[in-house]
């Protein structure tokens, strides 16, 4: 190794360490699931994205399983020279149907999608407003397509509005927005973004990663939830929360997925999902259309969790869906307090810096559909003693 180089990772890896933001990667060693297995020990699972239980359901399963039989382990190529299945085809059309819109198209993943599709729409020239708390992959989206940068306040319309207004707004415009926030589990404005949008001509472009499969009917997403049909140009989704399984999409009008399928640089450069992770989201999205009952027992134990959590004295933020952030303040108490949480066989993780800002470190506990009230109040009573132990509550 370049001795220069060397001596970077060491130092930034040392400064990590010093300033309780290494990341320590846990190890499961057992299916997905309520109870599952870290490091080798049987733990109270709160931190998978898995709200709805799919990614181990014996239907999804036997799906990927079949597709294997049928249509083999890989793609082969990318999908426009030789990838594009018979498989691709019935999950996009099944998933535009799921969510009303008029196509779509998939990608290998969400953070993916966010880097095909922004730098596809805008460029040198236009500019881009996206709120200050979005993901990582739009923010990545957005670097990577060159245009101007304006950052506006998190879910703030005043804020948007100014930057709207800005003298130096050029070229084309679009806003940008999570629907859900995954450290905080708020949900943006999207009736107000879409009115501004139209107000000042620009496109309205939203990524639902955390709203699909947890809002709207049947987990239909943040669209459905607001009653958006039609007025939200550009919606990201990804397979790879509620769904279940891996891969993500952009739905839209039917020029919009056509335009992508010439210039969204991964999917003409990249490979595409396998044909097992396919036939398995097919089938999660088929378990979705024909019943609610998971999406109902998902916002059942988020209700009680948090209900419970806040009659304990907890902060857990401004969330308005299952994603639940015990907020904590300081990142060193954040990742004592996950150590003894999992001493007591509870697996929940702190997010600390860059994640979330620096001060806001949390524990984030993402409730499932997986989670009988008996985990639930086992993780209240957990909770409780370490959050007294440590003088949070
Ligand atoms: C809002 C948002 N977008 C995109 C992603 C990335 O999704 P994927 O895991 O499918 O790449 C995530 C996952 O953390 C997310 O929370």
């Amino acid at each position: 190794m370049n001795q220069t180089f060397q001596k970077f990772m060491e130092d930034e890896l040392s400064r990590l360490r010093e300033e309780g933001l290494y990341n320590t990667i846990r190890v499961i060693g057992s299916p997905q699931g309520a109870w599952i297995v870290v490091d080798g020990k049987k733990m109270l699972n709160f931190c998978s994205n898995n709200y709805l239980g799919l990614a181990n359901h014996p239907e999804v399963v036997s799906a990927a399983k079949a597709a294997l039989d049928k249509y083999g382990a890989g793609p082969a190529a990318v999908r426009s020279i030789a990838g594009t299945m018979t498989l691709h085809e019935e999950l996009e059309a099944k998933l535009a149907e799921f969510k009303g819109a008029e196509a779509l198209l998939t990608f290998q993943s969400g953070f993916c999608s966010n880097l095909a599709v922004i730098p596809a729409l805008v460029g040198k020239g236009d500019t881009i407003f996206t709120d200050e708390l979005n993901h990582a992959s739009i923010i990545d989206g957005c670097r990577l397509s060159r245009a101007k940068r304006k950052i506006y306040k998190h879910c703030d319309m005043a804020s948007l509005e100014e930057k709207l207004n800005d003298e130096d707004v050029e070229g084309k415009k679009l806003i940008v927005t999570d629907s859900v926030f995954s450290m905080d589990g708020d949900i943006a404005p999207l009736p107000d973004i879409v009115e501004l949008a139209q107000k000042y001509d620009a496109l309205v472009m939203v990524d639902d990663a955390h709203g699909e499969g947890v809002l709207g009917s049947h987990g239909k997403g943040a669209v459905d939830h607001f009653h958006l049909h039609g007025k939200v140009d550009v919606e990201v989704g990804t397979f790879s929360k509620a769904i279940g399984t891996v891969g993500g999409c952009v739905s839209g009008s039917k020029i919009l997925i056509e335009f992508l399928k010439q210039k969204a640089r991964p999917f003409l450069f990249s490979s595409a999902v396998t044909p097992a992770d396919v036939a398995a989201t097919i089938k999660a999205v088929e378990i979705l259309e024909r019943d609610d009952s998971l999406v109902k027992k998902l916002w059942d134990n988020a209700n009680y969790f948090k209900s419970k959590m806040k009659e304990q004295g907890f902060d857990v933020g401004n969330s308005q869906t299952p994603i639940t952030p015990v907020m904590i303040g300081d990142a060193k108490v954040a990742v004592k307090m996950e150590e003894r949480l999992r001493e007591e066989d509870i697996f929940a993780k702190s997010i600390v810096f860059p994640t979330v800002p620096r001060g806001k470190a949390r524990i984030r506990v993402m409730i499932s559909a997986t989670h009988s009230k008996e985990d639930l109040d086992f993780a209240l009573e957990k909770f409780v003693k370490v959050g007294k132990e440590l003088g949070i509550i």
